[in-house]
């Protein structure tokens, strides 16, 4: 619980409200079946985006009804408690931030991992922070002390520069981790999906491909950022005010727009250090 509260850190934020160590217990204690599929990401690095991907893949294609959510099938373990999560119907999907070290591991479950460059992390986390006014009392907060606080491992659920490579890490070393880029899933989200279904297995890769990659066609259709924009209630784990909507920017580099040059170089100065703590993180 300390891990992801960072209390040590000077001007740390408080923990999302809704997490307790009570909830966290319980989540650790989670028992992974064979079949049980996680979607693991630093807080805004792609998410919600792959949990759709998921539930098109399982849904021949077609989005999550209106007045449903996508939250009810992807369990947020933490939140929720491993109790909970294990009454799930099967095959189960569950949503994490945890580190590695925290999560429960079985090596008969499988872990998606989605990474996101920092900058763009660190501005989208700042405006979803600022806008979870039921969560954290800090409305009127600045991008500048948010960036120190990102940068000291302060913010929920920890250090990115932790957390990212350690999952980086041990996806070199375990096959049952895919670890993805949401860089990459911007630049050709076709070839992302199809490394998806060939780590889940055959039976999702054929189903996928039937009927002439017509299924394959609804999903990229339906988990584009614009076809999720207009839907995007349907994606929300705890409302958002009207004026910060879910769906921000969904791009690369609009970190520009908002980080200054100095900004920029100290993220590029711990990621340097990050790779020496962690000689394969890039
Ligand atoms: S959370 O709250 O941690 O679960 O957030 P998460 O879902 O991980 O990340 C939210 C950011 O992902 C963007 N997003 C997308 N980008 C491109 N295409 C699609 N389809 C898509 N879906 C979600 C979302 O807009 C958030 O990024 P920003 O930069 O804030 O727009």
């Amino acid at each position: 619980y300390s891990m992801l509260k960072h209390a040590s850190v000077e001007g740390s934020l408080p923990l999302l409200s809704a997490i307790t160590q009570e909830s966290l217990d319980s989540a650790s204690s989670f028992e992974p079946e064979p079949g049980d599929v996680f979607v693991i990401t630093y807080p805004k690095c792609g998410t919600t985006w792959m949990n759709n991907i998921l539930y098109l893949m399982k849904n021949n294609g077609v989005t999550v009804e209106e007045g449903d959510n996508i939250a009810n099938y992807f369990p947020f373990i933490e939140l929720i408690g491993g109790e909970a999560t294990k009454e799930k119907p099967r095959p189960r999907f569950i949503k994490s931030h945890l580190l590695f070290d925290i999560l429960p591991q079985s090596s008969n479950a499988k872990y998606i991992h989605v990474a996101r460059n920092p900058k763009d992390c660190v501005v989208s986390f700042y405006h979803h922070t600022v806008g979870y006014e039921q969560f954290y009392d800090w409305n009127d907060g600045k991008l500048d002390d948010y960036f120190e606080i990102f940068m000291a491992g302060g913010c929920d659920w920890g250090s990115y520069f932790e957390m990212v490579p350690r999952w980086y890490e041990r996806s070199l070393k375990q096959d049952n981790i895919l670890f993805l880029f949401y860089e990459d899933m911007i630049v050709d989200l076709r070839k992302e999906v199809l490394k998806v279904a060939d780590f889940l297995g055959p039976s999702w890769k054929e189903s996928l491909l039937r009927n002439n990659e017509e299924i394959l066609d609804k999903v990229l259709e339906n988990a584009s950022f614009s076809a999720m924009k207009a839907k995007q209630k349907r994606y929300f784990y705890s409302p958002r005010p009207k004026d910060r909507p879910f769906l921000r920017k969904g791009a690369i580099g609009s970190w520009r727009d908002e980080l200054s040059e100095e900004q920029s170089k100290l993220i590029d100065l711990k990621m340097a250090e990050t790779a020496q703590k962690y000689p394969d993180f890039e």
